[in-house]
């Protein structure tokens, strides 16, 4: 290395160490990353980096990285271990963990962990407790998550918000099957989102895609256990929301409760449309496809049937594996109707023989070629 760019890496390197973090997992190193975070967001030179050594856990309160920052890239550089604290040390007023917010040009990387202490929270709540997020992006383009573990969030894992242009590669997040809305990502009002090569095993949705999303690629995922990939849901509360051109590929669902679901209210309006699910395999998944209109899992629904959240152009090609449940195929469509859904060469076996296979429409319209078990109210193309 010659001496220029030593310079260059020396002056954009910012090791939290060096700001007295203790990382013991014990000391509070909350200030020391809120001091490191100031000057990495201020330099100019290079790829500011935050460095968070390996073998150590710092133990950080929650807390916000606030840009924009003055270099157009941002790294942090994640070895170490990021632990929340214990619920009974949470301070209140603080629904999220660790917040990413206006910064362009970030990258999160290092093959490091955050712990979100969550077994805790997850005592006596059933679902749709007050829990903090773990991780939580706003307003963050050009971001890069990529090769980090996520662990045991008192609620969702990581919500992408308001953000374009997005990859997250190689994350691992985990957390067990009975924890309480532990979802894998949350999507809202972002463009052009791409995951790839990941794993997640959650109590809740593997990738959950909201109102305000469009443009969103999955491809290469390993997703359970945990309630599977939705879209939505959508229109809680007479909302208006919409949802478009997503592809989902090259990804396999094991022993989750859902497979590939999109679920809506039905007091809501607004759309679902443009999704496509191909060579997608599920390994005894209860509910395989699944289209929901009736989603109201709690509170109650405003009754309007002119309203709605249309759902069209949806897509399974080349989908394939075992059902664990007897609903193989549920379309079940509202006054809203669901129009071009399109099943092509699907093959989905019973997990346990003796099972009948059920298929269930209501509302729907679209096409099928090569599909097992034989749905009747689509007509062959
Ligand atoms: C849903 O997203 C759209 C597009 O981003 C936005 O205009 C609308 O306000 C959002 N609706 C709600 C209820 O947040
Ligand atoms: C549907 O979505 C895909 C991205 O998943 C996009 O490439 C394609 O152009 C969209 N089609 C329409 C008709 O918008
Ligand atoms: C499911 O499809 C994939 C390709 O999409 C293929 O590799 C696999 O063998 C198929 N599995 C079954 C059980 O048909």
């Amino acid at each position: 290395m010659n001496f220029v760019s030593w310079a260059v890496l020396a002056s954009s390197s910012f090791n939290i160490l060096d700001y007295g973090a203790a990382g013991n997992g014990e000391t509070d190193d909350t200030e020391a990353f809120v001091k490191a975070w100031k000057d990495v967001c201020e330099a100019t030179d290079g790829i500011p980096t935050l460095q968070v050594p390996v073998a150590k856990i710092y133990l950080l309160n929650p807390i916000t990285f606030q840009g924009p920052c003055k270099s157009e890239q941002v790294n942090f550089e994640l070895k170490g271990t990021l632990m929340a604290p214990s619920k009974d040390a949470w301070p209140s007023d603080n629904d999220k963990w660790i917040q990413f917010v206006d910064i362009d040009g970030l990258t999160i990387n290092g093959g490091g962990k955050m712990n979100g202490q969550g077994s805790l929270w997850w005592k006596g709540c059933e679902e749709h407790c007050d829990h903090p997020t773990a991780l939580f992006f706003h307003n963050c383009n050009g971001l890069h998550l990529q090769n980090t573990k996520h662990i045991d969030s008192a609620k969702n894992h990581i919500s992408i918000n308001f953000c374009d242009d997005v990859i997250v590669s190689d994350i691992h997040v985990n957390a067990p099957e009975d924890s309480p809305n532990t979802d894998g990502i949350d999507i809202s009002r972002s463009t052009n989102v791409m995951i790839q090569n990941s794993f997640m095993l959650t109590g809740d949705d593997c990738i959950a895609i909201n109102n305000g999303s469009s443009y969103i690629t999955i491809k290469g995922v390993t997703c359970g256990p945990g309630h599977g990939i939705s879209v939505g849901s959508l229109g809680e509360d007479g909302q208006f929301n919409s949802v478009e051109n997503i592809y989902v590929s090259d990804s396999l669902l094991k022993g989750t409760q859902n497979g590939v679901r999109i679920k809506t209210w039905e007091s809501g309006y607004g759309y679902a449309r443009n999704i496509t699910f191909e060579k997608i395999t599920f390994e005894d998944v209860k509910n395989p496809i699944i289209i929901d209109q009736y989603y109201t899992s709690f509170a109650s629904t405003r009754e309007n049937k002119e309203t709605g959240i249309k759902v069209s152009d949806v897509t399974y090609r080349e989908v394939n594996g075992t059902s664990a449940g007897e609903n193989v195929i549920t379309f079940k469509c509202s006054e809203a109707s669901c129009t071009n859904i399109i099943l092509d060469h699907v093959d989905i076996q019973m997990s346990h023989p003796d099972d009948e296979p059920k298929v269930f429409c209501q509302n729907v319209i679209g096409k099928s070629k090569s599909v097992i078990p034989i749905v009747p109210c689509l007509s062959e193309f």
